[in-house]
């Protein structure tokens, strides 16, 4: 049961085959490699953007075009997995067009139309997730539990470099204030491109994956390597727990999930903080040491993100989700709490695609997972990126 689930929650899947990814698995990156052996995609075009750092380099690359199902199509289209029955899921390796040993600075990755606008729910789209994955850094152990279980990232197959949900996201690993960092592409690293779209029109359509990044290169002296890790509020609970996916409390509309026992496990700058939650989500606050170091609002609606069930009612999703940059150093021992507080009265649950019943994951399972009736799963997730200190060599 657990192994399913895992693997229909990481839809990391090349030619259909459906793996479950541990992020320090042994052999996971030959694994990789002999899965997504000739599957590296060469950018649609490369623009060039003026960055907002002089000394840096920005740059827009345009993947595509990928086809996504319509609502009413029965076309299989795709190369990975959908968390969603109405939904087309991508995956493939960048080529060597992308760059790397450089430091990122900022990006930010959208879904594009035919006319390299980004489609949104005005489109009657809905970008579940596009995440860019660094296949060869596993997110970074600075977290650990006081109650002595090992603890339980979002299990992804490595860090998310950019990514974006529904919510608007962008990445800044430069921050401007405490100490120099940035995100280090190591040279020739494998890059993965993992898209969830839900196309809610009843016909197929094409778009474009873009990515707007900067850099600068090489890995300038004195700079600490910042990454994003991806903390569940479950992360240190006991039992059996599906890290980042909540269990919605039989017949409330309203409840809190509180962590337990998470502490840092190294000197660290964490940096950029920000809560990740699906409709139904009203907040996600961490404090550490008791103080707080971000309250991350959901913030419904606003231009491109209000939808039309398929009964025609309105529906808001969220937007954004507020973001913290502010650093705070954070010594070995320091206690992390980490809240959720959910109001689905207020923000009901997504419908899925296809207005299909029985939740995002389909039938029983997105019921047990807190789906309810045809209406997506919930999550609890805190994204902290982490400058650790003393880095080991
Ligand atoms: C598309 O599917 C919906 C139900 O999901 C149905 O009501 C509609 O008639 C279908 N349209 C076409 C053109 O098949
Ligand atoms: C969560 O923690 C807060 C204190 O931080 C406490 O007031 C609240 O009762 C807790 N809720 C649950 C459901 O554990």
């Amino acid at each position: 049961m657990k192994t399913s689930i895992l693997s229909l929650l990481l839809p990391v899947l090349a030619n259909g085959a459906a793996v479950q990814l541990e992020p320090r698995q042994s052999g996971m990156m030959d694994m990789l490699k002999g899965m997504t052996k000739g599957m590296a995609t060469k950018a649609y075009k490369i623009e060039p953007l003026t960055p907002r750092n002089p000394a840096a380099k920005r740059i827009r690359m345009t993947w595509g075009p990928l086809k996504l199902r319509g609502a009413n199509s029965t076309t299989k289209v795709g190369s990975g997995m959908s968390m969603d029955p109405g939904g087309t899921g991508h995956n493939f390796l960048v080529d060597t067009d992308f760059p790397t040993d450089v430091t990122l600075l900022d990006g930010v990755v959208e879904v594009q139309g035919m006319d390299f606008k980004r489609v949104t729910l005005d489109q009657n789209v809905y970008t579940h997730h596009y995440l860019v994955y660094d296949l060869m850094k596993p997110q970074k152990p600075s977290f650990t539990c006081a109650n002595g279980k090992s603890i339980s990232y979002v299990p992804i197959p490595g860090t998310v470099v950019l990514g974006g949900a529904a919510e608007d996201a962008e990445a800044h690993y430069a921050t401007p204030t405490m100490k120099k960092t940035g995100y280090y592409v190591k040279k020739d690293t494998p890059i993965l491109m993992n898209l969830d779209v839900v196309n809610y029109n009843p016909a197929d359509i094409d778009v474009y994956a873009s990515a707007d990044i900067e850099y600068i290169p090489g890995k300038p002296e004195g700079m600490l390597d910042a990454s994003p890790v991806f903390v569940p509020v479950s992360a240190c609970d006991k039992g059996m727990v599906i890290p980042g996916i909540v269990m919605t409390p039989k017949g409330q509309n309203k409840f809190t999930l509180n962590s337990t026992s998470i502490i840092a496990s190294e000197d660290s700058l964490m940096f950029m903080f920000r809560g990740h939650m699906h409709d139904g989500g009203s907040n996600i606050e961490v404090k550490i040491n008791d103080k707080v170091a971000c309250n991350s609002k959901a913030i419904y609606g606003g231009p491109g993100h209000v939808g039309k069930t398929h009964d025609g009612k309105s529906w808001e999703t969220i937007g954004a989700m507020v973001t913290c940059p502010e650093g705070v150093m954070v010594k070995k021992g320091d206690k992390i709490d980490i809240q959720a507080n959910y109001d689905l009265l207020a923000h009901p649950a997504r419908e899925a695609g296809h207005g299909h019943g029985g939740g995002m994951l389909g039938g029983m399972l997105g019921g047990l997972l807190g789906g309810g009736d045809g209406m997506a799963e919930q999550m609890a997730v805190s994204i902290i990126y982490v400058a650790p200190l003393n880095p080991k060599a």
